[in-house]
């Protein structure tokens, strides 16, 4: 008998034929998450779920589904939406889906930066709204990237890969993480590692490659932000609750800082009445970074790849709690 699983959503082809043949899968069929209450019924007494980010599983949705539950696969790199010491406790490996994503989410986390400078969205909706009448000296100025300084906040894969765009670009790279302070791409970039503070003083474009935890969250708050340069340019690409949006949403009115570029808010999604909605200062983008169609059917084919072995009592190929397979 194949084992039985619950994903939170449809999966792209090829990940579905992999996932059927080897799983007995109820799959959701909506558009918008399962709500907590589906989760759990739907997986109680199965062998495995795959969820997407925007599933939250937490203590209530672990103790609900109960102890069938063999495998958790996050169709994400980041995981920050299941309590991973939950799963841990109970023995469950969790995976996600690193280094498939990094230069896809480098490249649009770029995209935003050269937006946000050169104002692409701006000169778009005023091309559309029938705003342009002539070629004008100063019609439209945005800002330099190359000899600019990119202060980039996590040095991990993906924050990695976008210091190797900045040096293509020709800029000065900063970073910032607390678990990597000699890094040997940082010397064949010329990068210099700096405290968060004179990372924040110097940089003219701050971009966020941080995950969500209690270290990180709000890590971009008022204090933060009236530490930046006027002309600052904010990137994020990580998590909305790194930002303390309100915090943000008032710098860039008060010109704290210049420009702010966000695929990712805190809420997700952003009502659409919300004030920093209203702001020419602001692009916004639905959380697509990692959002190219090799990516993402990479990414469910991992995912699928992390169930399967967790299924077979395997390791898993990214696994995020490797001590479930150090347990006495
Ligand atoms: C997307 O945000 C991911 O974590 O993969």
């Amino acid at each position: 008998m194949k084992p039985k699983v619950f994903v939170t959503r449809k999966l792209p082809d090829s990940a579905a034929q992999r996932l059927n043949q080897v799983c007995q899968a109820d799959i959701w069929q909506g558009k918008l998450p399962p709500p907590k209450v589906e989760i759990i019924q739907r997986t109680r007494g199965r062998d495995g779920l795959l969820c997407l980010l925007t599933d939250p599983i937490d203590r209530e949705v672990l103790d609900g589904i109960g102890s069938s539950l063999k495998v958790i696969s996050n169709c994400a790199v980041g995981y920050d939406n299941i309590d991973v010491d939950e799963a841990t406790r109970r023995g469950i490996p969790v995976g996600n889906t690193p280094g498939i994503l990094t230069d896809t989410t480098a490249d649009f986390a770029f995209s935003l930066l050269m937006s946000a400078a050169r104002r692409v969205a701006e000169a778009d909706r005023y091309v559309r709204d029938g705003k342009w009448q002539t070629w004008e000296l100063t019609l439209l100025l945005g800002r330099d990237i190359h000899n600019a300084t990119i202060g980039i906040v996590g040095f991990g894969r993906i924050g990695q890969a976008v210091a190797r765009r900045a040096a293509g670009f020709g800029m000065q790279i900063l970073y910032h993480d607390p678990g990597m302070k000699a890094d040997p791409l940082a010397a064949e970039l010329n990068a210099s590692y700096v405290e968060l503070d004179e990372l924040f003083r110097r940089s003219d474009f701050v971009s966020l490659h941080v995950p969500l935890n209690d270290e990180t969250h709000h890590l971009i708050d008022q204090e933060a932000l009236e530490k930046m340069k006027k002309e600052a340019i904010l990137i994020n690409t990580s998590r909305g609750g790194v930002v303390d949006t309100d915090a943000l949403y008032q710098a860039l009115v008060q010109g704290q800082i210049a420009y702010a570029a966000l695929d990712v808010t805190e809420p997700e999604p952003i009502p659409v009445n919300h004030p920093i909605l209203a702001r020419d200062n602001v692009i916004l983008a639905p959380h697509i970074a990692s959002a190219s169609r090799e990516t993402r059917g990479r990414m469910a084919m991992m995912a699928v790849e992390n169930l399967v072995a967790g299924l077979e009592g395997e390791p898993l190929p990214n696994c995020v709690n490797p001590q479930v397979y150090n347990r006495d």
